[in-house]
């Protein structure tokens, strides 16, 4: 295991010569973009927090996933101070582009929203900016760690056991936040008969390419067309991301460059004659779709979120944005802890977080339905071409697409009567919702 440790922490207590700490308040599972954010707002909470992680820093940091950034992720990541690369290299739109029936139609996202807009930038690149702002806080992750697993979290001494150094070890924890995305450890790890789990298999997948070129548009095109989905979308200046949809028994090696080329252009055609200059590609992967729900998102001291807890295709690009979400509640929800010792939102994070989560799986399988091609249905068909033109000719149904799109404002939840260690099974306390966060903005000293 790579412990990476900055000498100025103040939040952990250290013991030994490893600088591992005995207990934090919270344990962390994952350092994706759930778990690095998380550890951030809570250290400006003044909350203590350890990340475990599987995988190594460069790995993490490299993964190559989303694109698209909310307002409300970007409002966010600025306004805690890690938003100053986002805005040098991110790069903003203020549209995007639908194309079906040979015809181009734009969105005009901010026309429709009062300004709102989508940045692109990737996820890993958001990454390195929360592992250095992490680490330059003193914060701790241990990187490369096996066998993680998570205990007690049913109880009031929960705690992560892990593997390091050929050694197993414990850290105590007041709670644990399952942030270790879709195929982590923490969600079975919830007793089968005490969630519900909510899926929906598509019968298609995503072929993703990275190419170095030019970018082919000066917003994302999202095509609809009889040869399936197709999605343009950019990295920099230098580098696109382009998407088609594929069979999820397909195999990379089935798909040459030259292959993939004639594939997007045929679906990307455009009656005024577009064309794409194919560029080198670098990276292919195939991508499973899926939508899935976790309820609920606690269970005892444990909760989950990000892709641990819920799953959407990405046509709507919602992932990054909703674990985004979901912990800048549960940040707010533990700042009102530690604070105040009240557990109102604590106990309420899932029922708050769930609200958000459904609304973007609609618009993801919504997105998703409207676009792709389903096993040769002509009825499907038609009535994908009603909606797209729905869509492209009605203020209503572009307004409807445009505020799910650049993401619904982040609201934190503000509970003021919320009785001090109120149990779960309490009635519920009703919650005011705030667009400004006080909490949060406030630093640890
Ligand atoms: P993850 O990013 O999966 O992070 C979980 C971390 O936990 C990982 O680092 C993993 O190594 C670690 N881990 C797992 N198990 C363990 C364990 N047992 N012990 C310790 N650590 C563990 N979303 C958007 O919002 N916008 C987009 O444009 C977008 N585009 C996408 C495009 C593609 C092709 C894909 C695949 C996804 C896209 N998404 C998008 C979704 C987005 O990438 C995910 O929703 C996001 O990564 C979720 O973050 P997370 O932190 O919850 O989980
Ligand atoms: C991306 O740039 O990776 C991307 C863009 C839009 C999506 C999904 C992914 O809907």
């Amino acid at each position: 295991m790579v412990l990476i440790k900055n000498s100025r922490s103040r939040e952990t207590e250290a013991i030994g010569s490893n600088a591992l700490p005995k207990r934090t308040q919270v344990g962390i599972v994952g350092a994706g973009p759930a778990g690095l954010l998380l550890s951030h707002l809570l250290h400006r909470a003044g909350i203590g927090s350890v990340i475990f992680e599987s995988r190594s820093r460069r790995e993490v940091e490299s993964t190559l996933r989303a694109g698209v950034l909310e307002q409300g992720t970007v409002d966010l990541l600025n306004e805690t101070g890690v938003g100053e690369r986002m805005r040098q290299e991110g790069c903003v739109h203020h549209g995007i582009e639908l194309r079906f029936d040979g015809q181009r139609h734009r969105v005009p996202l901010s026309d429709l929203t009062g300004g709102r807009a989508i940045t692109l930038y990737a996820q890993h690149e958001v990454i390195r900016d929360l592992v250095k702002a992490r680490l330059d806080a003193g914060g701790t992750i241990a990187f490369d760690v096996s066998n993680v697993s998570i205990r007690d979290f049913d109880s009031t001494k929960p705690c992560i056991r892990f593997d390091r150094g050929g050694t197993t070890r414990e850290l105590a924890c007041d709670f644990i936040a399952g942030c270790d995305g879709f195929h982590g450890t923490c969600r079975p790890s919830v007793p089968a008969q005490s969630r519900t789990e909510y899926v929906r298999h598509y019968p298609f997948a995503w072929f993703g390419i990275l190419a170095k070129a030019p970018p082919f548009a000066p917003e994302l095109i999202y095509a609809h067309h009889a040869r399936g989905f197709s999605l343009v979308s950019t990295r920099s200046p230098e580098i696109q991301r382009l998407y088609f949809q594929c069979d999820p028994n397909d195999a990379v090696e089935n798909w040459t460059d030259e292959r993939i080329w004639n594939e997007l252009q045929a679906r990307l055609t455009t009656d005024d004659g577009w064309e794409m200059a194919p560029g080198s590609i670098f990276q292919k992967a195939i991508i499973a779709m899926r939508s899935f729900v976790l309820e609920p998102m606690q269970f005892g001291a444990l909760f989950l979120a990000g892709d641990a807890a819920h799953i959407v295709p990405p046509t709507g690009a919602k992932g990054l944005n909703l674990a985004v979400a979901d912990v800048h509640v549960l940040a707010t929800a533990f700042a009102e802890y530690y604070a105040s010792g009240r557990k109102g939102l604590l106990d309420q994070y899932s029922a708050l977080s769930l609200e958000r989560v459904w609304r973007a799986e609609h618009f993801s399988w919504w997105m998703t339905s409207m676009l792709h091609r389903f096993d040769d249905d002509p009825f499907q068909n038609q009535l994908q071409i009603a909606q797209l033109k729905y869509v492209a000719t009605s203020r209503a149904g572009a307004t409807t697409l445009a505020e799910n799109y650049v993401g619904l404002p982040l609201a934190t939840p503000v509970s003021d009567r919320t009785p001090i260690w109120r149990g779960p099974c309490a009635g519920a306390t009703p919650h005011r919702l705030h667009s400004s966060d006080a909490s949060l903005n406030r630093s640890a000293t």
